[in-house]
């Protein structure tokens, strides 16, 4: 009986370190696949995860709806900031509001801050996140109380990742919005979103808030593989866009910070260090960068990443990419480290 008893209270006394060490009280994200942690595992959209050989990696090899073979920037954010491990998917009926009050995710693989990016694989929209995120306001304030809810909604950190599919799903791919805008309006145009969307956030009681720019999306594998004939290198015009919009989130972000009373808004921004990954692999311990370790790594994502997939590698850690669209576990860590460090430490 004893030796029930004392892991029993050990596990009871980790839990009270790690509330006390935690620098904030919940971890709450909103964003794409960078950050989904298996809400669209619930959703009907071809746009899953949830069967291997994605979470090889993972605790228990355990496919969990993560793109990745592990875990994701907000997992290791949530960790480095003292609170657990993995942040749950907020459709996923196996936790509850009890979870969901030390960290929650309403990110959907496959959505964009444009409603017309979310539709292209009927995912969740960036609005309908934002309408999940106040049904958990209620929850958390039947759970807490009123005062207890609004003060951890108050001190939550607010992670926010989202743009990529924008342009790589919807604006480069559909003339839809290509014939509506050109390339600098359409910038301007979603970063209007933002910045309603962030000030809603803010409305609703987040304070201190990071959201994230958008990668070096030009060098994906998926984008490569459309210019093999040409020697497969990063679309330039892709990343070009990426640091444009990049700056004119920046300067959004700081208009924001004197418009919203009591908000700290940041700009994590994973483009510089994620070019300089893919420029020189071998100096972060990579042996690729221009393809995916799954199947042939130059077109298999979701469905097309599977078990059957011919080729897939056998040590992901060699991979900067995991599939043709998404980092491995080990580039996630690097990129949260990063971000921690640059954008975050004034949270921590
Ligand atoms: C997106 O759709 C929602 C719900 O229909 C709507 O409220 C919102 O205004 C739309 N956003 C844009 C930018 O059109």
């Amino acid at each position: 009986m004893a030796s029930e008893a004392i892991p029993c209270f050990l596990a009871y006394l980790l839990l009270q370190i790690l509330a006390v060490n935690a620098k904030v009280p919940a971890i709450i994200v909103f964003g794409d696949s960078s950050v989904d942690s298996g809400n669209n595992n619930h959703v009907g959209t071809l746009l899953k995860s949830n069967f291997a050989p994605y979470g090889r990696d993972f605790r228990g090899g355990k496919p969990t709806g993560r793109f990745s073979n592990g875990r994701i920037p907000t997992d290791f954010i949530s960790e480095a900031f003292g609170n657990k491990p993995l942040i749950p998917a907020y459709l996923d009926t196996t936790y509850d509001i009890k979870d969901f009050a030390t960290g929650v995710c309403f990110a959907s693989a496959g959505t964009g801050y444009d409603n017309a990016t979310s539709d292209v694989l009927s995912v969740i929209p960036l609005w309908k996140e934002l309408e999940y995120y106040k049904e958990y306001q209620k929850k958390l304030r039947g759970y807490l109380g009123n005062e207890k809810a609004k003060d951890l909604l108050g001190e939550a950190l607010y992670l926010i990742s989202i743009g990529t599919n924008d342009f790589l799903e919807n604006y480069y791919i559909f003339r839809g919005r290509k014939s509506q805008f050109s390339v600098v309006e359409y910038q301007h145009f979603l970063v209007q979103i933002a910045r309603n969307f962030l000030t809603e956030l803010h409305r609703l009681g987040a304070r201190k808030v990071s959201i994230s720019g958008l990668p070096p999306m030009g060098c994906l594998p998926l984008e490569r593989t459309t210019n093999l004939f040409s020697g497969s290198h990063c679309i330039e015009e892709y990343n070009n866009v990426a640091r444009d919009f990049n700056k004119k989130l920046n300067g959004m972000i700081i208009e924001l910070n004197k418009e919203l009373a009591g908000i700290k808004l940041v700009l994590s921004n994973p483009y510089d260090i994620l070019s300089q990954i893919i420029q020189n692999p071998s100096s972060f311990g990579f042996e690729n960068a221009a393809k995916a370790c799954c199947g042939t790594g130059m077109f298999e994502m979701s469905y097309l990443c599977n078990k059957r997939s011919p080729f897939t590698c056998s040590d992901a850690n060699k991979y900067v990419f995991w599939d043709s669209f998404h980092p491995t576990e080990k580039t996630n860590k690097i990129i949260a480290d990063y971000v921690v460090k640059n954008s975050l430490a004034q949270f921590l």
